[in-house]
Order: C-alpha cells, then sequence, then structure tokens
C-alpha cells in the first residue's frame, strides 16, 4: 500500500498522512521536514538560503543534521523551507532517499508537494489535500500557539498565501495535484472526517467499482 499525499501548507496533509499510515501499519515520512532541515543547516553555518551549491551538499548530508522537531516545525523554518526548496539541486539531492522510503516492500505514506508528480508517480492512491487559506491558517495558528510560538493570525495567514504562491509558482516541481489525484477539500472536516474521507478515496482506488 503506497500512499501519496500532496497539498498547500497547513492543509491538514501531515495528520492525514500520520493516521493512514496508522491505519495500514506502513511507515511514513513527512517530507517537508527533509527541506526544513536543509533550511535549519543553511541558517546553522551561515550561508544563504537561496545559496543552491551549499543549499544542496546539506540536503546531501542531510543524515548528520539533527532534527530537532521542535525547531523545525516553527513558522521561520517553514518559510525558509520553501526558499530552499525552490532550488532544483536541492531537489534533486532529496529525491532518492525519498524513492528508497516509498519503494519499502510493505508500503509507506509519504507525504509532500510533489509526492504524486515526482517521487511517486506510480502510486495507486494519490490524495490532493486542500482547505481554505482561513482554515488552515486558523489550524497553523493553532498548533504554533500549541508550541509555545507567539502568533499572530494575520501574519500566519499572510505567510501562507506567500508560502502558496512560491510553492506553486517555482519551476522546479510546483505544487500542483497530479492528473489522477483525488482531491479531498478538508475546509468543512474535522480530523476524524478528513480521515473518513480519506479512507474511502483509498478503499474506492485499491477496489475500484466501474460502471
Ligand atoms: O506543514 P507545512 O505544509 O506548512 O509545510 P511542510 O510540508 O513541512 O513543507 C515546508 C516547505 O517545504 C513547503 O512550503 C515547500 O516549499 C517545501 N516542500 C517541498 O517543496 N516539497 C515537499 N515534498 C515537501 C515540502
Amino acid at each position: 500500500m503506497l500512499i501519496a499525499i500532496d497539498g498547500p501548507a497547513a492543509s491538514g496533509k501531515g495528520t492525514l498522512a500520520r493516521r493512514l499510515a496508522r491505519h495500514f501499519n506502513v511507515p511514513h515520512l513527512d517530507t517537508g521536514l527533509l527541506y526544513r532541515a536543509t533550511a535549519a543547516g543553511v541558517i546553522d553555518k551561515g550561508y544563504r538560503l537561496e545559496d543552491g551549491a551549499q543549499a544542496a551538499s546539506i540536503a546531501r548530508g542531510l543524515a548528520l543534521v539533527d532534527f530537532d522537531e521542535e525547531r523545525l516545525r516553527s513558522r521561520e523554518m517553514g518559510e525558509a523551507a520553501s526558499v530552499v526548496a525552490a532550488i532544483p539541486e536541492v531537489r534533486e539531492a532529496l529525491i532518492e532517499a525519498q524513492r528508497r522510503f516509498a519503494a519499502r516492500p510493505g508500503g509507506a505514506v509519504l507525504d509532500g508537494r510533489d509526492i504524486g508528480t515526482v517521487i511517486c508517480p506510480e502510486a495507486p492512491v494519490k490524495i490532493f489535500v486542500t482547505a481554505s487559506p482561513e482554515t488552515r491558517a486558523q489550524r497553523r495558528a493553532l498548533e504554533l500557539a500549541g508550541r509555545g510560538e507567539k502568533v499572530d493570525f494575520a501574519a500566519v495567514l499572510e505567510d501562507i498565501k506567500k508560502r502558496d504562491a512560491r510553492d506553486a509558482g517555482r519551476s522546479a516541481a510546483p505544487l500542483r495535484a497530479a492528473a489522477d489525484a483525488v482531491t479531498l477539500d478538508t475546509t468543512l472536516l474535522d480530523v476524524e472526517a478528513a480521515f473518513a474521507a480519506a479512507l474511502r478515496i483509498v478503499q474506492e482506488k485499491a477496489a475500484p467499482t466501474h460502471g
């Protein structure tokens, strides 16, 4: 069971991916963390986020970077991640590890921006998770506040819109739904309802009813 989940910032794809992975008892890879960790490494070395050669070299050596999730999930790192993620050499450096993860014999769930389009175009199940920018900003503001980060709803909404535009507008693996992805709009769905809807999508793909 290989499931590819993509979507814009704070759409709920991470929560959904974790739930699906637990349900099917397969490992889950949050690929955003790879870009966040790359950005953190670049910042720690004092390089510029736009420095493609240095960023790619950090991406290649990621196993050596400390995955401090607390720090990586911060607002600052989400923004920085989307800058390094637009650099083609950085994306190239991270492809193999993601594909290896996806090729695990028992299956896997991966979530990100280009899983269905670039990393696992062969995945039998692809879900593109969306929600309105306001709903996503509300969820992200709650999440950041829960982590003790001081947040302002308007600033978070602005971040999200800016990041969406950067992720969808870049030329390297832009954020978009694969042609065979099913879109799941979670604007009006809570975590349970989104999970139930995703499960129906998976079951439909696994045992398609024709006609
Ligand atoms: O949790 P959230 O959706 O805010 O962010 P994330 O999934 O951790 O991704 C952070 C940033 O990394 C995104 O804004 C993208 O620019 C980049 N990213 C990407 O380009 N490709 C992926 N497969 C995953 C993340």
